[in-house]
């Protein structure tokens, strides 16, 4: 389903406001080059996800015992969690080239015809924000995907004909965020889902220790700890997290980084002991102060902390929610008993009743 302009400006509007947050789990500024240097190139590199990893081994030696491409695979889950990091692992473990395009940078259908048709045998296309793609060239993608060929279109008009074209066998990985908007028939054509979900702190602060020694940095385990709980479940924050902190750690000139730079550095970045920052604690204290810890509708809630509603909904809410600071009512938004604790306030009596 495509949306309407206003939901288009929308969502580019709620991107703009989350670009400005440390805790976005959206790439920001030259991040994407950054990221680059503290991507793990092979499968023992990456961290965490212990279950997919063994899926996605298993799917590994058996098409390089077979010495076939393996089947086509999806990433799916939240931004910041490793598609990308994972499509370019396959492709190093296979030894193979790969091949990066994505949904919103094909516009027609014969854009990806012709990436495709210049793929050698056992590439990697890895095709990122596969959900975006424009229909005919998803359609195309169906037959290119399982018959490995592709109808060229020759002339125009009523003397246009199709020709079909043989492609070598190669896979496909498609990276996406939102699941749920994939077509079912093109779900359907890949051979491995690999669902990324939020990373436990423990986990997180083994790949900060990983990133740290990457950057030669020194760094105390207590602060590898107090960084991975302030992280929001997502590397991509971490190694933004991490980084900042090494800047706090250069100009202050410290050998190595311990909990109170940490702590300084974050504290100068408003984002406190659970990776909740300005705008999150505004929500908080708004229902809890101003509301008297809810129900509250959502318009009231933006009004109060001078937000779009779209912002504190997107924006905001889903990691409150996730981590039990809030939850949603058919009467409005309703603060938690943890909520009411992590301002420091004695909660209402009736609030665990409502939550
Ligand atoms: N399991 C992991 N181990 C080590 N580093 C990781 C891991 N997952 C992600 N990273 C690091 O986090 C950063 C972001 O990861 P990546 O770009 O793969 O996320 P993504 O899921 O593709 O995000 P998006 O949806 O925004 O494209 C990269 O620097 C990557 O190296
Ligand atoms: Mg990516």
């Amino acid at each position: 389903m495509n949306g309407t302009p206003q939901d288009a400006a929308r969502s580019n509007s709620d991107s703009a406001e989350e670009s400005l947050r440390m805790v976005s789990s959206q790439p920001q500024g030259n991040e994407p080059i950054s990221d680059e240097e503290l991507r793990p190139q092979v499968l023992d590199g990456f961290i965490g996800q212990p279950r997919l990893k063994a899926q996605l081994q298993l799917f590994l030696d058996a098409a390089r015992k077979r010495d076939t491409p393996p089947d086509h695979i999806l990433m799916a889950g939240p931004p910041g969690l490793g598609k990308t990091t994972l499509a370019m692992i396959v492709a190093n473990e296979l030894g193979v080239a790969i091949r990066v395009t994505s949904g919103p940078a094909i516009q027609h259908a014969g854009d990806l015809a012709s990436i495709l048709s210049s793929l050698d045998v056992g590439e990697v296309l890895f095709i990122d924000e596969i959900h975006r793609l424009p229909r005919p060239a998803e359609e195309l993608l169906y037959i290119a995907m399982e018959d490995f060929r592709v109808d060229v279109m020759v002339g125009k008009g009523p003397g246009a004909s199709s020709i079909p074209l043989t492609l070598p066998r190669f896979t496909v990985i498609g990276a996406t965020t939102r699941e749920g908007m994939l077509p079912s028939p093109l779900r359907a054509r890949f051979g491995f889902t690999a669902h990324l979900d939020f990373y436990p702190s423990d986990e997180l602060e083994k790949l900060i220790e990983r990133s740290a020694a990457v950057l030669g940095l020194s760094l105390d385990p207590g602060a590898a700890r107090q960084l991975s709980l302030r992280s929001r479940g997502t590397p991509r924050i971490a190694n933004r997290l991490l980084r900042r902190v090494r800047d706090w750690a250069t100009v202050h000139e410290l050998d190595s980084i311990d909990t109170d730079a940490v702590h300084d550095a974050l504290a100068l970045y408003q984002i406190d002991s659970e990776g909740l920052d300005r705008l999150d604690i505004a929500v908080l204290r708004a229902i809890v102060t101003s509301f008297n810890g809810g129900p509250v509708g959502l318009n009231n809630l933006a009004a109060m902390v001078g937000e779009e509603a779209d912002t504190v909904e997107t924006v905001c809410e889903p990691y409150l929610v996730r981590e039990g600071f809030l939850v949603r009512t058919p009467k409005g938004r309703v603060a938690t008993a943890k909520a009411w604790e992590h301002l420091g306030l004695t909660p209402r009596d009736d609030v665990s009743q409502l939550t």
